[in-house]
């Protein structure tokens, strides 16, 4: 998900980065086996590999000395390589950039970006690394080779499990990857958006050639045209162990809907976001039928339908119950908010945002006894036809952080329990049709730090009471109402408002 697709507004999406923001390093097991005899021996870097890995090294540019430690001997203890214990092989050659600063809101990475500092390597990538005929871990991911292709044979390296080139390549993808016969994870991710702008993003002409990587559990292509591979679908439904599926953004042709994938029990994450992918008024079968994913984006994926609209695929919530983040913004649904919801006891993200659903958010999330209530923390429900009041409901959702409401019809009062929602960080009920005044209780909750009420039917006065203890407030809209602001100017407030 980028922020292209996101409607909460910027200065807010900005502070909860910046709330969430995490450093957190991923860190991967190194694939080598555990072995007794490693505690025996200490092979050193063997020299052919150590040739080529400074073959590698000379073409490479390495303004900010990245591979400073590369000298000496034993490649073995150079930075980002790795080799076993009891062969001195090279296995793991991990060239990262070291600048990757990633977004999460909760376990949700939102974006990455490169920070400042000594960051990317540039040049061309040697084929002397096709010596490395050992290696089962490549990364070279967020370093700047100028938008070159990927290289070729990269193929030849038929022990790798992980290739990482994330933001790192553009032009075709070669079928040469299809060599790999043991690769676990592939990630091609074209997650720098200027890359589209700058060069045009990779391109992959056919997906043929992941017939040969039967034991892939990772694949992501995000960002990168698939325009051109007309049978995806039936080259990525042979994957049985798939987990985890990128394809947002893809320019994805449409599909089969009546294809079946040999990964409907295994894949945890799927984002399809930015691709219309359907036909005729139905949503593909494969979609509905998913039942261990816990992350699914199909944002924008129906909402080039012929007919226009479809209805809330209430499969999904049925056939799954792991689901802990659904996005299904701008798909153009109409009907019911369902009524399931509140069977997913998983679920901590909830974007619906920007279709046409209607009925009331009690009748989807009011059931006193689901565990729905423990664990949602995001709630968008943004710019739909969602009527009726604010009811008791919402009161036993202690762990919202984010409830975007606006731009529905929303009537009745803005609820006095709203403090006791303790968590709750953002709050817009924005474009409804409150009434009544704002509740001074409202000036309690020291975790909001975005409160938009504008656009709605709301009077009174509101005095330095209604923002006593706002002490973390920095966005605050109450525009377009009939509100009296009387705020006792030898008040100091505890805020600071951008
Ligand atoms: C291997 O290296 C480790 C740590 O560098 C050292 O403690 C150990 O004594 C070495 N073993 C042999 C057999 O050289
Ligand atoms: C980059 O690395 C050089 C030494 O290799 C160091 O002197 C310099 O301060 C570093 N710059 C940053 C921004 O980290
Ligand atoms: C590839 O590297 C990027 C960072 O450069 C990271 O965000 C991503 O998770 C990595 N992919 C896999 C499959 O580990
Ligand atoms: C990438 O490298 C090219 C050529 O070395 C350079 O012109 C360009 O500015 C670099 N881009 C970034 C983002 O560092
Ligand atoms: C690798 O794949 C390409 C294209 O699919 C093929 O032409 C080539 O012969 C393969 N190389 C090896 C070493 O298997
Ligand atoms: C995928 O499913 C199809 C039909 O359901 C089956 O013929 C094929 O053998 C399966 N492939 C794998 C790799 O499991
Ligand atoms: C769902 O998957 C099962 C097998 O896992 C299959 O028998 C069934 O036809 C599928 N249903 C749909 C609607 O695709
Ligand atoms: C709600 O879920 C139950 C079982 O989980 C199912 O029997 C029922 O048909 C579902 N209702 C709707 C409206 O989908
Ligand atoms: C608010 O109520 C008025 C009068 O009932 C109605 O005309 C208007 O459409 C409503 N606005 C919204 C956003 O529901
Ligand atoms: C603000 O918080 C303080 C300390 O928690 C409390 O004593 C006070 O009553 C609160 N004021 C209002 C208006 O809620």
């Amino acid at each position: 998900m980028r922020w292209a697709h996101n409607t909460i507004p910027m200065a807010s999406s900005r502070t909860a980065s910046m709330i969430f923001l995490s450093f957190a390093l991923l860190v991967f097991s190194t694939f080598e086996r555990a072995s007794c005899a490693a505690a025996f021996t200490n092979a050193t870097c063997i020299e052919r590999e150590r040739e080529a890995l400074l073959e590698f090294k000379r073409g490479l540019v390495d303004k900010s000395n990245l591979l400073s430690s590369w000298v000496g001997d034993d490649c073995c203890s150079w930075k980002g390589v790795r080799c076993s214990k009891l062969t001195g092989r090279v296995l793991k050659l991990d060239l990262r950039s070291p600048c990757v600063v990633p977004f999460y809101f909760g376990d949700v990475l939102l974006d990455q970006f490169l920070g400042h500092g000594n960051c990317t390597l540039t040049g061309h990538i040697h084929p002397s690394l096709a010596e490395l005929q050992h290696l089962n871990y490549l990364d070279l991911s967020w370093n700047n080779f100028s938008y070159a292709e990927i290289p070729e044979f990269l193929g030849s390296l038929s022990n790798l499990v992980y290739l990482n080139l994330s933001n790192v390549f553009a032009g075709k993808v070669p079928c040469h990857l299809g060599n790999l016969s043991n690769l676990q994870y592939l990630d091609l991710n074209n997650f720098r958006d200027f890359i589209q702008y700058v060069s045009g993003y990779a391109t992959v002409n056919n997906l043929e050639w992941l017939s040969g990587l039967p034991s892939l559990k990772h694949l992501d292509l995000s960002g990168n045209s698939v325009r051109n591979a007309q049978q995806w679908l039936q080259s990525i439904s042979m994957l049985s162990s798939l987990q985890f599926l990128g394809l947002a953004d893809c320019s994805l042709p449409i599909s089969d809907s009546t294809l079946q994938v040999n990964f409907s029990t295994s894949l945890e994450f799927l984002d399809l976001c930015g691709n219309n992918i359907g036909i005729g008024s139905t949503i593909p079968n494969w979609l509905l039928n998913l039942s261990s994913t816990t992350h699914l984006d199909l944002s924008g994926v129906f909402s080039n339908f012929d007919g226009g609209a479809v209805s809330f695929p209430t499969e999904i919530i049925n056939n799954n119950k792991q689901l802990a983040f659904l996005d299904l913004r701008y798909n153009s649904m109409r009907g019911e908010l369902p009524k399931n919801l509140s069977n997913l006891c998983h679920l901590f993200a909830l974007k619906l945002g920007g279709n046409d659903l209607t009925g009331g958010i009690s009748a989807a999330l009011g059931n006193p006894f689901s565990c729905l209530q423990n664990t949602l923390r995001y709630l968008d429900l943004q710019g739909n036809k969602i009527s009726g009041r604010l009811g008791d409901e919402i009161r036993h959702f202690k762990n919202l952080e984010y409830i975007g409401l606006s731009g529905n019809s929303i009537e009745g009062p803005i609820p006095v329990y709203l403090p006791q929602l303790s968590s709750l960080k953002e709050l817009d009920l924005g474009y409804n049709n409150l009434t009544g005044g704002i509740p001074e209780s409202i000036g309690q909750m020291s975790n909001l730090f975005y409160l938009v009420l504008s656009n709605n039917l709301l009077k009174g006065v509101v005095t330095e009471l209604h923002l006593a203890n706002l002490t973390s407030l920095t966005w605050l809209d109450i525009s377009s109402n009939e509100l009296a602001v009387k705020i006792n100017p030898k008040v100091v407030p505890h805020f600071n408002l951008i």
